[in-house]
């Protein structure tokens, strides 16, 4: 028995094989382009996706040396809040608009008009209105492209699309569902009182369902195309974000994970739907079955440091190509040479404007403090610290909203370095704790899979069976005492540049 975990990220499509006992057999991956035809739009071709998902299913597959009829289940993951607007054909009425677009700002503004202001819309959806989400986006199209908008007739997240492909049905799942900015997060259902709002059909939108339930199976010409059986079930599964976190065992009270890729993600288990009166950070139900989570969302913290070698490293990844090393160990060589804070630089994150916590597309990157004394290892480590201080204001709101967090797990392309792994220690002022897997989501949606087959309990039990903390990262009580001091600094240069980030923009 074996299941597969299918996550559509924004670079990339992953497919993971695991066994009945959620040990993982093999995996493959493939790349797409992003296409940016204005700046700050960001869109994607689902047919890209769905290529991606046909090689990598059938390379997985191969490489795991299953036999069709092994694969019981598939969970799927995908980029949050991308919208996949279809007509009555099903077919594809435009590229989708991805959760890093900035276009929506008015639509964001007419969204909260609608329902009567800012609070009142937390009040039916959890959340306000952020350019990234999928209604604004919506509206965007009406707005805009009235001729497609006349076409359309549903609108689907990004692994919804493909799982459309897969099981010829329109469904969704509580977490991906809650990031579309329509769903009564507290109910775990579409919100009628804003979908009357804003004049949407209900019928634009799929079925919605738990993750760990099953959504429906392969229709014939899906399993042919896979090399799979029309017996495999295709189970809910869950939004990058929630997938992630389930890859990271984060299904207790307590427990937190820092993910960072292209984006940073600081996500926190709750019983209880908790809401920031202030939408700093986002509530969405968990993919645990009637549990929630907190989340704040970062655009460019990965982001950034790639960035930094994009801009102004090719001379050194030209090097480092020839030495055949990787040329992000030799930036932090760098700025291992360099003190904590950076000796007085900061550098703010805002590279794509910002989400978590000032939800304003308006904001910029900046490095600021440079002295003659700086060099290339003090930007280096002023990246690393700005972004962490980015995921330390999460962790400030999730406190003040009396979350308890007993447990950091961190993770992510950025987490794999042990220096930047003790930057997030010595920030955070806790144990940065590293689990036995870095497969993340695809591991999480494989693991819903086994669930709704019927391999586990629960996910509670696939979890405590699978994932185990492996390493820890203990704080530098000097080290910590420096970005004590400097977090409040870090706050404070946001305060100062917000109105000149927006006469600059
Ligand atoms: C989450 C978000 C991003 C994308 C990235 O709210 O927008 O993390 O899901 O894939």
């Amino acid at each position: 028995m074996a299941f597969l975990g299918i996550d559509i990220g924004t670079s990339g499509t992953k497919t993971l094989a695991i066994d009945h006992k959620g040990k993982i057999l093999a995996s493959d991956t493939q790349e797409y382009p992003c296409y940016t035809p204005k700046p700050l739009w960001s869109e994607q071709n689902p047919d890209d996706w769905w290529n991606a998902v046909v090689k990598t299913v059938r390379a997985a597959v191969k490489k795991a040396k299953l036999k069709p009829a092994d694969v019981k289940g598939i969970g799927l993951s995908g980029q949050m809040h991308g919208s996949v607007f279809l007509d009555k054909n099903d077919k594809v009425i435009r590229k989708a608009i991805l959760w890093n677009d900035q276009r929506t700002v008015a639509e964001c503004a007419e969204i909260e008009n609608a329902v009567g202001g800012r609070e009142k819309l937390i009040g039916l959806v959890a959340n306000p209105a952020l350019t990234g989400f999928t209604a604004p986006k919506i509206l965007w199209l009406r707005n805009h492209e009235p001729k497609h908008f006349e076409k359309l007739r549903k609108v689907l997240l990004p692994k919804d699309e493909i799982r459309r492909r897969l099981t010829g049905e329109y469904a969704t799942e509580v977490s991906d569902a809650s990031g579309m900015l329509l769903l009564d997060v507290t109910r775990r259902n579409w919100s009628t009182e804003l979908l009357d709002a804003l004049q949407l059909d209900r019928n634009l939108f799929g079925k919605v369902y738990e993750s760990e339930d099953t959504t429906g199976q392969l229709t014939a010409e899906a399993a042919k195309l896979l090399g799979l059986t029309t017996d495999c079930i295709v189970a809910g599964g869950a939004g990058d974000c929630a997938a992630g976190a389930i890859g990271n065992g984060i299904v207790n009270e307590g427990v937190l994970s820092t993910s960072i890729g292209t984006s940073g993600v600081m996500f926190v288990y709750s019983d209880e739907v908790k809401i920031d009166p202030l939408g700093r950070v986002h509530t969405f139900c968990h993919a645990v079955r009637n549990k929630w989570h907190l989340m704040g969302v970062n655009l460019s913290s990965g982001g950034s440091l790639q960035w930094f070698r994009n801009a102004l490293c090719r001379e050194l990844a030209a090097e480092a190509k020839r030495k055949k090393v990787d040329v992000y160990d030799l930036l932090t060589e760098e700025a291992k040479q360099t003190p904590p804070g950076s000796e007085g630089l900061y550098f703010l994150p805002y590279l794509s404007g910002e989400r978590t916590p000032h939800a304003d597309p308006f904001a910029r990157g900046c490095f600021i403090g440079l002295t003659l004394a700086h060099h290339r290892g003090h930007l280096v480590r002023s990246v690393m610290e700005g972004v962490t201080y980015s995921l330390r204001d999460s962790l400030e709101i999730f406190e003040g909203l009396g979350i308890p967090v007993k447990q950091i797990r961190v993770s992510g392309g950025g987490s794999k370095s042990a220096f930047w792994r003790q930057i997030q220690a010595d920030v955070f002022g806790q144990k940065a704790v590293t689990i036995n897997s870095e497969e993340g989501p695809a591991l999480g949606v494989a693991l819903l899979a086994a669930v709704a087959a019927g391999a586990f309990k629960d996910i509670q039990e696939a979890c405590r069976s699978v994932i185990k903390v492996v390493r820890e990262t203990k704080p530098n009580p000097k080290a910590q005492k420096v970005y004590d001091a400097g977090m409040p600094v870090y706050q404070q240069l946001y305060r100062s540049l917000k109105e000149d980030f927006k006469r600059m923009s």
